[in-house]
């Protein structure tokens, strides 16, 4: 008897990452993508089955596809999960669920139905280390939670080093790209650990002279109701690259790295820093991602991370958008969320 059989949609490269590992755990890959280059090049990592330049000739041959996994532009990740999903056919879909709130709307409404399960691809949820600094904050480590500080940056020109920035989708609006949208991980991570806000202040802007027509720098202040206060800050302009959250509590900061891969604690009573290093490696991430959606494809376990999930983060990127051109701070207030 053969492994479950997943079928591939945008052999780009978190397609082929997602392709490698679920090989790794057993499947057969089909694929799909419009450029017959890439459609090679993810066969010449892992074996396939087949290889279609569109997903609906891909869904209406393979009748025995376990799970499609959507890695296209985001563009098209609303149409394609709907496709999927309507043949009940479950789905891992990457983020951001849609470049506008209203096909994130659509998206869940579908879900809501039961047609088939959908596992959204914020996968910083599955990070060993943000996972221990929430459990960390959760324990009350620092004390109560005051400031939260944000940042996000990595130059888009060092992101695929095998092809011209300028021909990623991340410079093209049409595509869905930009910093607000792609680097959306970390309102999702705002939003996991500390749940809805009640307004939010943003300037989103192309400060840089990268040669692409959508935003490259997002500044957002952001306020919770409990007076907790996070400012996000996103760009794709800087090197070297970073990513750091810092943490103010009462009692003591806590800072989580990337890279160092570390938690640093330091408090009233330990003053000084106090360093955990982690060993784990960028793909473990998808991996955890990977076994949790075969779980899902075999109902023995429900998505922790779903449209309704990406719904709640389009809503604040709307609200960023509002902000940004209307230049004031934009109420979550009695905006219908949940
Ligand atoms: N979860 C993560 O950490 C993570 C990491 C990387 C990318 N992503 C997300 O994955 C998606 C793809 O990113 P990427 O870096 O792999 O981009 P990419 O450009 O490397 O890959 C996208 C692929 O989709 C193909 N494509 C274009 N139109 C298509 C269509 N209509 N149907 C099927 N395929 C089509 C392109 O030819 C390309 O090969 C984006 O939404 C991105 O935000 C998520």
């Amino acid at each position: 008897m053969h492994g479950p059989h997943i079928l591939i949609v945008g052999s780009g490269s978190v397609g082929r990452r997602h392709a490698r590992n679920l090989a790794t755990l057993g499947c057969r890959i089909s694929c799909v993508d419009p450029r017959a280059d890439r459609r090679a090049e993810l066969s010449s990592e892992v074996p396939t089955v087949a290889g279609h330049p569109h997903v609906s000739e891909a869904l209406a041959t393979h009748h025995d596809l376990t799970g499609v996994v959507i890695g296209s532009p985001p563009v098209f990740h609303v149409d394609q999960a709907t496709e999927a999903l309507q043949r009940g056919i479950p789905v891992l879909l990457e983020k951001p669920i849609s470049p506008e709130l209203q096909g994130a709307v659509r998206l869940e409404r579908l879900t809501e139905t039961g047609l088939a399960p959908l596992l959204l691809g914020y996968t910083w949820r599955w990070w060993e280390p943000l996972r221990k600094a929430r459990d960390l904050i959760e324990a009350n480590t620092i004390g109560t939670l005051r400031h939260v500080r944000m940042v996000i940056s990595a130059h888009l020109a060092d992101w695929h080093p095998w092809e011209r920035y300028q021909d990623f989708f991340m410079s093209s609006k049409a595509l869905g790209g930009g910093a607000l949208l792609d680097e959306s991980h970390w309102i999702d991570v705002m939003l996991w650990l500390f749940g809805r806000p009640s307004w939010v202040h943003a300037d989103v802007a192309k400060l840089g002279q990268l040669e692409i027509d959508v935003d490259d720098n997002v500044d957002m202040s952001v306020g919770y109701r409990n007076g907790l206060r996070v400012a996000l800050h996103l760009d794709i302009l800087g090197r070297p690259h970073e990513k750091t959250i810092t943490f103010l509590g009462d009692h003591g900061t806590l800072i989580w790295r990337e890279n160092p891969n570390r938690i640093s604690v330091s408090t009233e009573t330990a003053p000084g820093w106090k360093d955990k290093d982690f060993c784990c490696e960028r793909n473990d991430m998808f991996l955890a991602v990977a076994r949790e959606f075969l779980d899902v494809c075999a109902r023995r376990t429900s998505p922790t991370c779903t449209a309704s999930d990406g719904r709640r983060v389009l809503e604040i990127i709307e609200a960023a958008r509002t902000s940004s051109s209307e230049g004031r701070r934009v109420s979550l207030e009695g905006v219908q969320l949940e």
